[in-house]
């Protein structure tokens, strides 16, 4: 029996066939077991011996089925790794990428730009209130700038913000100075909308306050802006002009050498000296809030500009419509250059 067994289990080709094995020889009612159960039939001189035997068989049975099992074990496993095994050399898939909008693409350079300068880099709500938007950026209520023509009016008498400016004073009073800040964002007019022009565009805001800042900081900082955008022969230009919110106030251009002829300036926003009529709003904000009046007597300016332009040009974007259209043959060509 023991040799017709062991034939069995070396022959068995899986565990379901060794465990049949198994359950026939040794199992409850196995032919090993039976055969110990005629024990007690015997003359009590040969129990013994027989039982002893049975027992050596029933081992040497057990043995075998362990060994059996380990190797079918480790053959399985073989089999299943060699099915799963992945060629590391096959090329891999293309996947569709994306890419970064060109207004973002412009916004990140414009903040590496100011980063190195040591600003924070910040955004604010579009929804804003007419005090931020207007009042206390020293706008009056009969300036042109608060026109039906140019706000987008909410209901519930709120605003889309129509300038980026609002933050200045958010800033100014969570903040104590000194501060070096910008401001990324969407800004919203209620506007014709043409090749220059869009309902929605963005600005970049900077703001600076601390003790005997001047206009040659702000000129300075221009310029390192023009230096950082267009290298180190880059030109800047201002020209005087008028926003409530500054005092003075000036319009600034950087000199735009295109590489295909057709340099010209490219006006690129407006700055000036933060009037004393908007520390004085920041002031009285700051005090309904139970803070300290720290501002009044403080100098600092401000800046806003147009990524818009910059990418237009940088990228040679003939309408401004162009990039909020969503046409993909437009951006399609911005794709996978992150
Ligand atoms: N907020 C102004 C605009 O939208 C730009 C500006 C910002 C001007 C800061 C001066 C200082 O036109």
């Amino acid at each position: 029996m023991q040799t017709q067994a062991l034939q069995e289990i070396a022959a068995a080709p899986d565990g379901e066939a060794l465990q049949a094995v198994k359950t026939r020889y040794v199992g409850k009612s196995g032919l090993v077991t039976k055969e110990l159960g005629t024990l007690g039939k015997l003359p009590p001189e040969e129990r013994k011996a027989r039982g002893a035997e049975i027992n050596a068989v029933r081992a040497a049975l057990e043995t075998a089925l362990n060994e059996r099992e380990a190797v079918l074990k480790q053959a399985a496993l073989d089999a299943k790794l060699a099915s799963e095994a992945i060629d590391v050399t096959l090329p891999g898939l293309p996947l569709p990428a994306g890419g970064l909008h060109p207004i973002n693409r412009v916004y990140d350079d414009l903040t590496a730009i100011y980063e190195r300068m040591g600003y924070a880099v910040i955004e604010g709500p579009e929804v804003e209130d007419e005090h931020h938007n207007f009042e206390a950026l020293n706008v009056p209520w009969y300036h042109p700038a608060r026109d039906l023509q140019d706000t987008f009016w909410l209901d519930d008498g709120r605003l889309l913000r129509t300038h980026t400016s609002p933050m200045q004073i958010r800033y100014m009073v969570a903040h104590e100075p000194a501060l070096k800040v910008v401001v990324r964002g969407k800004v919203y007019r209620y506007e014709a909308t043409d090749a220059t022009h869009e309902a929605m565009f963005h600005q970049l805001e900077g703001l600076v306050v601390g003790d005997g800042i001047s206009m040659t900081d702000l000129k300075g900082t221009i310029a390192e802006m023009a230096r950082g955008l267009y290298g180190p022969t880059a030109k800047v230009r201002f020209q005087p002009s008028y926003y409530p919110f500054v005092e003075p106030g000036a319009d600034f251009a950087v000199w735009w050498d295109n590489p295909r002829g057709e340099s010209k300036w490219l006006e690129l926003g407006g700055c000036g000296m933060i009037h004393p009529n908007v520390f004085k709003a920041v002031d009285d904000l700051r005090e309904a809030e139970g803070r300290e009046r720290v501002y009044e007597g403080k100098t600092g300016f401000a800046f806003g500009l147009g990524p818009e332009r910059i990418a237009m040009l940088k990228y040679g974007i003939p309408d401004i419509r162009y990039f909020y259209a969503n046409d993909p043959k437009v951006i399609g060509q911005f794709r996978g250059e992150l």
